[in-house]
This record gives C-alpha cells, sequence and structure tokens, in this order.
C-alpha cells in the first residue's frame, strides 16, 4: 500500500521486509552514517494534534537522515486553533505537494480519513485507541534481536490496554508472527473485543506473568478516562506494577518494555525500567529511528505493495 495506517491483518511477508530493512538502518545509524540521496526533493510533514517525544522526533530524524525536507505542524500554534477542519488541513497540505504526512490524532480512523483526500502517502503515527503500527514494528525488531525470532514466545501486556493503541498493533502483529500473547490487567481496562483477537486475558499479574519471555508496560491513560473510575496511583502500583518481585515470575532474563512516556511508580518501578540487562525501554527508542526510516524508504519507494 501508499500507505502505512495499521497492522490489522497484515501478512508477515508483509511486515517482515519492514523489519529486515531497518536492521540494515541499525547498522547505519550506529556508524552515523546517512543516506541522503533516497529522499531528496521529498517533503515529510509531521502533523500532530497529540502530544509527543519520540514519534514525532524519530520520524522527523528518520525523513533528514534520508533527505528529506521535514517540516514539523504544531498544531497548538496552526489555524486548527482557528476552526479549520481536518479535512480542510488535510486540502492545505496536499496543495503544498506533501509526499509523506506522518499523522496523529486523538481520534481514531482521522490518518485512513486523511488517506482518501491526499496525494502524500499517509503514516499513522497513533490514533486514538485504534492503532500505533510503527511502534509495534519497533518493538517487534527488538525483540526479534534479542530473542532471534517472534515465533514461539510469550509476551505479555500489561495495564490499560482499553486505551491502548500500542497494545492492539502489538496483538496484531505479535499473532501474526506465531508469538502467544497474554493480555494482564484490571477487568474495567481490558474490554470484551480485545478477547476476540486470539489473546488469553489475566487480571492477576503474578499469573499472568509466569514464565513469560517479555513483558510490554503500558502507562495509565488518565486523560482518555472519562467519567469512568480512575485508579489512584498508589491502588494501581499495589495490584498492577511492576517492581523486581513480579518481574521475578517472568522467565529468567526476560525483557522488560515500555512504549514511553513512562509513569514510574505507578506501572513500573525504576528499579525494574533501568534494570541493566533486562530493561530494553532505551533500545526500542533507537529501533524507532531504524524502522521508521525502513518505513519511508519503502513507502516512497512503493515497495509495500504485497497484498494482505
Ligand atoms: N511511544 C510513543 O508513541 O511515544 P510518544 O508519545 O512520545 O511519541
Amino acid at each position: 500500500s501508499r500507505h502505512l495506517l495499521g497492522l490489522q491483518g497484515m501478512h508477515p511477508t508483509r511486515i517482515e521486509p519492514f523489519l529486515d530493512l531497518a536492521e540494515s538502518y541499525v547498522l547505519l545509524n550506529r556508524q552515523r552514517k546517512t543516506q541522503r540521496d533516497l529522499l531528496r526533493g521529498r517533503t515529510l510533514i509531521n502533523l500532530f494534534f497529540e502530544d509527543s517525544t519520540r514519534t514525532r522526533t524519530s520520524f522527523e530524524l528518520a525523513g533528514k537522515r534520508l533527505g528529506a525536507d521535514v517540516i514539523n505542524m504544531t498544531v497548538s500554534t496552526s489555524s486548527v486553533n482557528k476552526g479549520e477542519t481536518l479535512l480542510d488541513t488535510a486540502a492545505t497540505l496536499n496543495a503544498m505537494r506533501t509526499d509523506l504526512l506522518v499523522v496523529r490524532h486523538a481520534q481514531s480512523g482521522a490518518p485512513a480519513l486523511l488517506a482518501q483526500k491526499v496525494e502524500a502517502s499517509v503514516i499513522n503515527a497513533g490514533d486514538g485507541t485504534h492503532e500505533h503500527p510503527t511502534q509495534a514494528l519497533l518493538d517487534a525488531l527488538t525483540i526479534r534481536r534479542r530473542c532471534g525470532s517472534l515465533a514461539g514466545l510469550v509476551v505479555a501486556i500489561c495495564g490499560d490496554v482499553a486505551h491502548s493503541r500500542v497494545a492492539r498493533s502489538n496483538i496484531h502483529l505479535l499473532t501474526a508472527m506465531g508469538s502467544r500473547v497474554r493480555v494482564i490487567g484490571p477487568p474495567t481496562l481490558i474490554p470484551a473485543e480485545i478477547e476476540r483477537l486470539g489473546v488469553e486475558v489475566f487480571h492477576d499479574m503474578d499469573q499472568g506473568l509466569d514464565g513469560v519471555d517479555v513483558i510490554m508496560m503500558l502507562r495509565l491513560q488518565r486523560e482518555r478516562m472519562t467519567g469512568g473510575l480512575v485508579p489512584s496511583a498508589r491502588e494501581y502500583f499495589r495490584f498492577f506494577g511492576l517492581d523486581a518481585a513480579r518481574l521475578a515470575r517472568a522467565k529468567p532474563g526476560a525483557l522488560v518494555m515500555h512504549p514511553g512516556p513512562m509513569n514510574r511508580g505507578v506501572e513500573i518501578d525504576s528499579q525494574v525500567a533501568d534494570h541493566p540487562e533486562q530493561s530494553v525501554i532505551q533500545e526500542q527508542v533507537e529501533m524507532g529511528v531504524a524502522v521508521r526510516m525502513a518505513v519511508l524508504d519503502r513507502l516512497s519507494r512503493g515497495q509495500d505493495r504485497t497484498d494482505r
């Protein structure tokens, strides 16, 4: 496809080329080399309607390392605040001959809507509670490099799954690649639709973490909790926080992951987040740049053509 909107239903033969190409970009980045001819003369616009540190910065770095002209549109200072609609903003960016449009939006489906209206390749950088495909790709690359393969691994995704686009994209990717996925959290934060995605659901951390290869922690997304019960940080940590004792339930050497931003002491203890051998949280960030270079590369060359 010209766009990368989500991973649901994506076949491994379409996922693997992104990971394989990203491997070569990890080496290029480590050698402090660039490939500026690849996207020379192309324009990439980062259109972020929600806050971001990692995704926006890494798309900017990825675009620049491949030679694109990168523009960051700060929505808080844009004409969106004067009442311009999403589609009018899209038409404006289209008229500017944008080649790559990286979009983060609070509304699930916003990037897909834009993709119908613009000539650019649209990349979903996180939409509502729907998907965050490049996050799942960078998580997969991090796991693959550490464990050799995704097939046969047991991966636990823990916490506020209800509000997490990261969880959904990871469930789609990991199950497609042959991992077994466990989802662990309070019943209020695990909606029924998740059980239909081929995962095992646990409401007890100690049980759910038993023998797992990989632990993915999620932030409690209080900003999306409207009207419902908002758990207190202390209560939440007591039952669903990852500390050293809970980590010991997993397989020895199990990987600790977190997409960021972390809330230390809420879903994860600092001792675990900074674990010198088992935490791969900074490695995830490094893989994020390489994966986004691979995505820009393949989409701009029209190489992501394989049907689902
Ligand atoms: N993981 C992630 O999407 O981080 P940001 O919100 O900082 O981009």
